[in-house]
């Protein structure tokens, strides 16, 4: 894969390592990453025999059709902080993909950042700290997998309920170029990057927002802690998930796994 014809970026992707098949990028960035390589780097395959999402699950990776890559960036804020780009990453992807459906359909997001369209998944992304705790060395591994020329036959029957792609969405006849779509994402991930360094995450809340697939929702939310259910009131300026739970109190979610259960009753 070739992206230096389509690469528009300052530094993100500048430093681009290709593999036809590995176990999970987010494996060979994190080795990398350890190593103190350059911020920006991405790591890509064409296939991946282990790659896995949150929680512990398989990330479905069958070859020639579909993108995951790993972008390593060295921030320097507070790990606190540094975890909210993976709603930066979210809105980044959510808007490459709005931008082929046009106006026809809409991509969603949920919390914190599953790309939805259609009802069904399109992408996952999984952050995964490397040196946590030093300002100096760390490195945030964002992994992507996003579902570009996946055909509706080749998603696996256990995914098929869940699970979508572009090219299923936009009803396409041909491929679509996997090189264009992720230098267009490293493009609008370096732009919220630089600005979410900045200015911090105000702006990006607002374009998140926009994305978000829970307003008024009823959800449970499986934390490390124990599940706790309410309604979705909103994201906090720090972007933690704001519930209102059945008595009444309010409480913010910072990590974990929401699931949908109805639209709110008010
Ligand atoms: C999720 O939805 O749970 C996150 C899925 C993340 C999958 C990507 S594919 C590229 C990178 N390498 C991995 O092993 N995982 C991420």
């Amino acid at each position: 894969m070739d992206l230096k014809p389509f690469l528009t970026t300052k530094f993100v992707g500048k430093h681009f390592v290709f593999f036809d098949s590995v176990d999970s990028t987010n494996r060979i960035a994190h080795d990398l990453a350890e190593q103190g390589i350059d911020e920006g780097t991405v790591i890509c395959a064409d296939h991946q025999t282990a790659g896995h999402g949150r929680q512990g699950r398989q990330w479905f990776s069958p070859p020639e059709r579909n993108l995951y890559f790993s972008v390593i960036l060295a921030p320097k804020q507070a790990a606190i902080q540094v975890s909210q780009l993976s709603l930066v990453a979210g809105v980044a992807i959510a808007t490459t993909l709005q931008k082929y459906l046009g106006e026809d359909k809409k991509v969603g997001i949920k919390w914190p950042n599953d790309v939805w369209i259609d009802q069904k998944k399109c992408c996952g992304i999984l952050c995964e700290m490397v040196n946590a705790g030093n300002i100096e060395t760390q490195r945030l591994i964002i992994g992507i997998g996003v579902n570009i020329n996946l055909a509706k036959k080749e998603i696996p029957a256990e995914l098929k309920e869940i699970s979508t792609s572009l090219f299923i969405e936009i009803e396409e006849i041909t491929y679509l170029s996997r090189e264009i779509i992720l230098a267009q994402f490293l493009q609008e991930l370096e732009t919220r990057y630089l600005q979410w360094q900045q200015q911090g995450l105000g702006a990006i809340l607002t374009e998140w927002d926009s994305f978000s697939i829970l307003h008024q929702k009823n959800i449970v939310a499986d934390m490390p802690s124990g599940k706790i259910t309410g309604e979705v009131l909103g994201l906090s300026p720090e972007g933690c998930l704001r519930l209102r739970l059945s008595t009444g109190e309010e409480q913010t979610v910072s990590a974990g796994d929401i699931h949908i259960l109805s639209i709110s009753s008010k």
